[in-house]
């Protein structure tokens, strides 16, 4: 059985959402442990409730990445747990290159809008300040850039003139929920190829996210 590492610096829904999944074995893979570098984070509760290993790292002296102690806590963390595949949850620091060659080609992040639209932070907020009548969700592979992986899934959500930056968020945390456990069980199965940037589905028997 597949071992995902899930990562995490907020309330921890996405979590939730994977965990169940794997749970109910629509991902044959389960959670076997989730680091965060916000010692308060619900995303530590939300895993402790459920019995699954959960720690707090430190994230060093910088506000937007891991130093480099840091980044070899979390590898040894994740290695010592046996985990396959890393998967980003609302983790709110770019992984440097001591992650990225210890984990190559087996990390993961889901991103609040449809990118290359509206990368960084508090994606889905830039999305309604534009004033863009559609927007969603993507899953795609990390890479050594910001939410610049090559994608392997994305999932649209329409943008309402009564919408307010909450109410968008709302509707895009609903296909984060469905497009993130469907990615991560193509992932798992191995049912995905990745040519250069783009990222093919094997099995086109079930419909891939975004077509
Ligand atoms: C999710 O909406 C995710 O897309 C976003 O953080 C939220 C985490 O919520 N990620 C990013 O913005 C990454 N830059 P959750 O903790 O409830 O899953």
């Amino acid at each position: 059985e597949a071992r995902l590492g899930v990562l995490g610096s907020g309330t921890g829904t996405n979590f939730v959402a994977i965990a169940e999944a794997c749970a109910a074995g629509r991902i044959p893979a389960r959670v076997a442990l989730v680091l965060s570098d916000v010692p308060d984070a619900g995303i530590l509760a939300r895993a402790r409730e459920r019995g699954i290993p959960a720690r707090y790292i430190p994230p060093g002296p910088f506000r937007t990445k891991l130093d480099e102690a840091a980044e070899r806590a979390y590898v040894s963390a994740l290695q010592e747990a046996g985990v396959q595949w890393v998967v980003l949850a609302g983790f709110m620091r770019v992984l440097k290159s001591v992650f990225l060659r210890a984990f190559e080609g087996r990390i993961v992040n889901i991103h609040p809008s449809l990118l290359p639209s509206f990368p960084g932070l508090a994606a889905w907020r830039q999305a309604w300040e534009y004033g863009v009548k559609v927007t969603g969700c993507t899953v795609h592979f990390v890479d050594a850039g910001v939410d610049s992986g090559p994608i392997i899934g994305q999932q649209a959500v329409p943008v309402h003139d009564d919408d307010t930056p909450e109410t968008l968020l709302q509707r895009i945390h609903q296909a984060e929920y469905e497009l993130y456990p469907r990615c991560l069980a193509a992932l798992v199965r191995g049912e995905l190829e990745v040519q250069g940037r783009r990222v093919l589905w094997r099995r086109p028997a079930k419909e891939p996210p975004g077509h």
